[in-house]
Order: C-alpha cells, then structure tokens, then sequence
C-alpha cells in the first residue's frame, strides 16, 4: 500500500493574469488532501472517497475511457493517464482523505490529481521526475477542465510559496516563512470554469482594455515577488488592494467577497483582495498580527467564515 500527501493552495497574487501568460503569486496551505492506493490481483479499480460520499466506485480497468462522475473523475483520469503514459495497468483499491472541503476552492481536484499520479509512481516505480508529474497531472486536469493555469498543481507538488507562469514555464520558490494571512469563506462555491471562460471572452472581446489590466496585475506581481523576501508586509497590503481593484474591473469580484474584503481593511489588515477565480470561495487579508483577532472578528460578524491556515505548507509526499 502507498499513502501519498499533498497540499491546497491559496492565490496571493495574479489571479485570471495566470491563466494568459502572466505570472502569479501561490502559496500552499497546512490544509492537506491525501490518497492511499493499492494494488489488486483482478482488473477492478475502486475508489472510496468519504468525503464526496463516494463509497465502493468500482469499474474494470477497460472502462477509465467512459464518463464518471465528477467527484472520481480527476482520479480515474490521472490513473488512465498514467496507464497510457507508462504502458502498464493493474487493478487498484484507492482510498481518497480530505482535511479541507472541497467548496473552499483550496485546490482539492488539483492536489487529489498530484496524490493520485505520485502513489502510482511509486506503486510501479516509475522514477518521475517532478517536472514529468507536474506534466501529467497538469495534462489531467486539462483534460477535465478545458482551461486553467496549472498553479495549483504546482503548488501541489513543490509547496512553499512560488512564483510561477502559466503552465509551468517558471517555476520558481520564494523565500518567505510564514505569511500573516487571515482566510475568509464566503459561503458560496465559486464556478472557475466559467469565470474563466468569462474573463477569457471579455479578453477576445476587448483585448486593448484586458491586456492592459493584465499587464498591470503582472507589475504588481512582480513588485510583491521583491518585496515578500523583505517581509514588507504594509507594502504587500498596498499591492494586495491594487490587485484587487484590478480583479474588481475584471468584474469576477461579488458583493459577499467585496464585504468581506472592506471589512477587514477597516478592522485593521494593511490589504486584502480575493483569491482564485472569484465570485465566491475565498477571501484573504494580510494583517499585523495584534490585529488578526480584530479582522476575524470583523469577517466573522459580516457573514464570512474565518477557515485557520499556515502558508507555505511542504509539497506533495509519500506518507509512512
Ligand atoms: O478557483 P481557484 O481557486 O482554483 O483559482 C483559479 C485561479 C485562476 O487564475 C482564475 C485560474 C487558474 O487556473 O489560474
């Protein structure tokens, strides 16, 4: 048996700019995803997934061609991805655990993915290299989802906190421990897919304004990139709030997002803005630590839910 970890992510900085060539700011979070798998001597793969309420999803390994259901989609196609890749195939028992819920829009899909590929690897001692796994599970949740930058499953894999372009061109880690973030929930589960197709339609539509847009968010990311080393955190809130109201023009931000948002600058935190697609899933507010009490309390009493993290959470591993 092997039992792989990995973990969710956070958006700091870039969102939507990501997906067309600009780079973002991502770091991952002590919320993890984990997956176990062994193998089998018949041709059945079967999947229990408790938190999705998926129990005993069994089909025979001729069939990862046909259409699941989507809370086993992303682990039958990284298992017939890495079937095609490596030329191999055998039944397995997989058993899938979540510290977070997958409504928060921490990367569940992406980080089950990245367990799902790492076990199998180990399991057939493939020797992938991290770079071949960031490959496979980023062509895997291509597969499913159409569009998207890959962060996410960067993030998965190497953990800490990057700097990273789209699909992985760069990739690179930032030198930060820990970031004094506050994360609020919203309530309200966000649709990337369609916000994404939203911003990417806006883009053909009005590309002189949205490249603009663009290129702006990709100076502040790279300005925060300087300055996150340094721990300037009341520069890094300035930024935050610039960023936003450039995500705010993209009109992907939601008037839950946007109270929680002014609430926390008004209790205190130096900025904060939305993280990830928008419309709904997460806020995040950067503030001095004598006021984190303040702001929670603040995004508490609006409605939000304050969710406990610590950032640059370790990469993807193999469990004992
Ligand atoms: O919805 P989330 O939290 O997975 O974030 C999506 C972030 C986007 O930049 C909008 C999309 C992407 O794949 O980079």
């Amino acid at each position: 048996m092997t039992k792989v970890s990995a973990p969710g992510k956070l958006m700091l900085f870039g969102d939507h700019a990501v997906v067309h060539g600009r780079p973002c700011i991502v770091t991952a979070v002590n919320h993890r995803m984990s997956v176990e798998i062994d193998k089998r001597k018949d041709n059945k793969i079967t999947v229990n997934a408790p938190e999705l309420k998926i129990e005993d999803y069994s089909i025979s390994f001729e069939d990862l061609n046909k259409e699941h259901p989507k809370e086993v989609r992303f682990v039958l196609t990284a298992i017939k991805n890495f079937f095609e890749k490596y030329n191999v195939k055998s039944g397995l028992n997989i058993k899938t655990k979540s510290e977070f819920s997958s409504k928060f829009g921490f990367g569940s899909s992406s980080a089950v993915t990245v367990c799902t590929l790492k076990a199998l690897s180990e399991l057939f001692d493939t020797k992938m290299t991290e770079k071949e796994l960031f490959d496979l599970a980023y062509k895997t949740v291509l597969d499913i989802q159409g569009v998207g930058s890959g962060f996410d499953v960067a993030t998965a894999i190497y953990g800490g906190t990057l700097y990273f372009v789209t699909g992985g061109k760069n990739i690179k880690p930032i030198k930060v421990n820990e970031i004094p973030l506050i994360v609020g929930y919203t309530g309200i589960k966000a649709d990337t897919a369609t916000l994404v197709k939203m911003v990417g339609e806006n883009l053909r539509n009005n590309p002189e304004k949205i490249h603009n847009i663009f290129g702006k968010i990709k100076n502040i990311v790279e300005e925060t990139k300087n300055e996150i080393e340094n721990k300037n955190w009341k520069i890094i809130g300035y930024l935050m709030n610039k960023n936003q109201e450039l995500l705010r023009s993209l009109n992907i931000s939601s008037k839950e997002l946007e109270n929680l948002i002014s609430v926390s600058i008004n209790a205190g935190a130096y900025g904060a803005k939305l993280s990830g697609a928008g419309g709904g899933d997460c806020m995040i507010a950067l503030a001095p630590e004598e006021k984190h009490e303040t702001v929670k309390k603040a995004i508490e009493q609006a409605g939000g839910t304050v969710i406990p993290v610590e950032t640059n959470a370790e990469g993807v591993r193999v469990e004992d």
